[in-house]
């Protein structure tokens, strides 16, 4: 297996290669990103995407039930008996008319991805089975991660589920909603609250796992974001393998965009897919690095010669200002994403633009996204917040085929649903507005009553 499928450095010009094996995740020539490469002319390939429908038929099997796992012959980097899967990936892709409405879209044009289904309740179920598996392959036996919540909630299920390995979690402190705190608490992972920010744990973890040998789970992990690239094939299957003209998808550590891009420039290589779709990444404003230094300074892939004085200034000029990320859409609070280089190769292959929304946005889009029926964190309604703006400014026709990943269940972060739902439109909630919120338009307040059978009934006539 392993020469047929090996890590390879993203840029082109350096060429270093690194072994299946590696776990340092870092190009051993120019400590920059790796991808995980395959020889192609020597694997089996479907002739066609809707060839893996014939696995719908042996969904008995664990490997073809997974909906991560089914497309294995997309990423084969382990043999079949190292896969370790737990179900994920049983997720859906819903036509969602109403809030198409909300976003200035026509009905039927906009679909949301919802892989909050997923059994840790976010998309890094997709990633952290392919890590594992990678992890088993070199005989792992601690794994750990920086997280803002979801991918610690991931490691934690699995190593509970498996028992194949201990969980080290690092955390920001008081940057984690309870959802995500109390998996990990309730999953047995070994959890470490650092006095500092997500960018501070990412850098402390990466220093902790070479120094003690510990197996890294973080999106810089390459493995990761082969797991990933099975929402856009999922999303295909959904749509009867018709490439859709936009996804949209939130950015805060740039893993997925990178690994979507990824999976369509290997789909059309494969000539498996005509086009590719294009790409939207949308930030939250108040941890924006991507869509300053993509949009505002014009930063680009270009052939993998990046532009490094711009993009190392940026990140100098942060630290000497001291700027922190700071947004409700905790899970993208960052300001360092790791994947920068490879989501620029993305947006490049794919022909992709970044914006930026408000937490008062972001918010209001969650609400939207719920009153449509799934619900979702508020990171993830990043996605529809910027979708309404794409369309607002004439980037996005409301015609074209559009599908936003919602990457977290709703009931990850019950605290900022729960504060905007209580706020009075006018007034607004204390809690939200001390954070910058402006509105809260679709506020659903609970509506008090005394414990009195006419008044209870009154009030339901009044509002129902
Ligand atoms: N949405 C949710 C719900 C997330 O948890 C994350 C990342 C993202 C979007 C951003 O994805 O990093 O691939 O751009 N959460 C990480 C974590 C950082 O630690 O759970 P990305």
């Amino acid at each position: 297996m392993s020469d047929l499928a090996f890590q390879r450095c993203i840029d082109p010009q350096c060429g270093g290669t690194a072994d299946l094996a590696d776990t340092s995740f870092q190009c051993p020539k120019c400590r920059g990103l790796l991808d995980v490469a395959y020889d192609w002319n020597r694997l089996p390939l479907p002739k066609k995407l809707s060839d893996f429908e014939a696995k719908w038929t042996t969904r008995h099997q664990p490997l073809d039930f997974s909906g991560v796992w089914r497309f294995r012959q997309l990423f084969p980097f382990a043999p079949d008996d190292k896969i370790m899967t737990i179900g994920e990936g049983q997720t859906l892709c819903q036509r969602a008319d109403a809030v198409a409405k909300f976003a200035g879209m026509k009905p039927g044009s906009l679909f949301l991805q919802y892989e909050g289904m997923n059994p840790s309740g976010s998309f890094k179920d997709n990633g952290m089975t392919a890590a594992f598996t990678h992890a088993r392959t070199v005989d792992a036996r601690r794994a750990a991660c920086a997280s803002t919540g979801n991918t610690s909630a991931s490691l934690a299920i699995y190593c509970a589920a498996t028992h194949l390995m201990q969980a080290v979690i690092f955390i920001g402190s008081g940057k984690i909603s309870y959802g995500k705190l109390s998996q990990a608490l309730e999953h047995a992972a070994l959890t470490v609250q650092i006095a500092g920010d997500f960018d501070d744990a990412l850098r402390r973890v990466q220093e902790v796992s070479r120094q003690l040998g510990i197996y890294l789970v973080n999106s810089v992990n390459p493995f990761r974001l082969e797991g990933q690239k099975t929402i856009m094939f999922r999303i295909l299957e959904a749509l009867r393998w018709e490439v859709p003209d936009w996804i949209v998808v939130p950015g805060g550590n740039l893993g997925n965009v990178s690994s979507f891009g990824k999976a369509f420039m290997e789909l059309k290589e494969l000539g498996l897919i005509e086009r590719t779709p294009r790409l939207a990444v949308v930030n939250a404003a108040g941890a924006s690095t991507f869509f300053q230094l993509y949009e505002k300074q014009g930063l680009r892939w270009n052939g993998g010669a990046i532009d490094q004085p711009k993009y190392e200034g940026y990140l100098q000029a942060m630290d000497a200002g001291n700027l922190r990320a700071d947004t409700l859409a905790s899970a993208i609070e960052i300001n360092r994403p790791v994947n920068l280089p490879k989501a620029l190769r993305a947006l490049d292959r794919c022909g992709g633009v970044v914006r930026e929304a408000t937490d008062t946005e972001i918010l209001d889009a969650k609400a939207q996204v719920g009153a449509g029926g799934l619900g979702c964190e508020p990171a993830s309604a990043a996605s529809v917040a910027g979708l309404k703006k794409l369309v607002k400014e004439g980037v996005i026709a409301p015609s074209e085929r559009v599908v936003c990943v919602l990457t977290g269940h709703v009931l990850k972060d019950s605290d900022a649903t729960v504060a905007y739902h209580s706020s009075d439109p006018k007034t607004f909630d204390e809690k939200l507005g001390k954070r910058g919120v402006k509105r809260v338009q679709f506020a659903n307040r609970a509506v008090q009553v005394p414990n009195d059978l006419n008044e209870i009934i009154k009030a339901i006539e009044l509002y129902a």
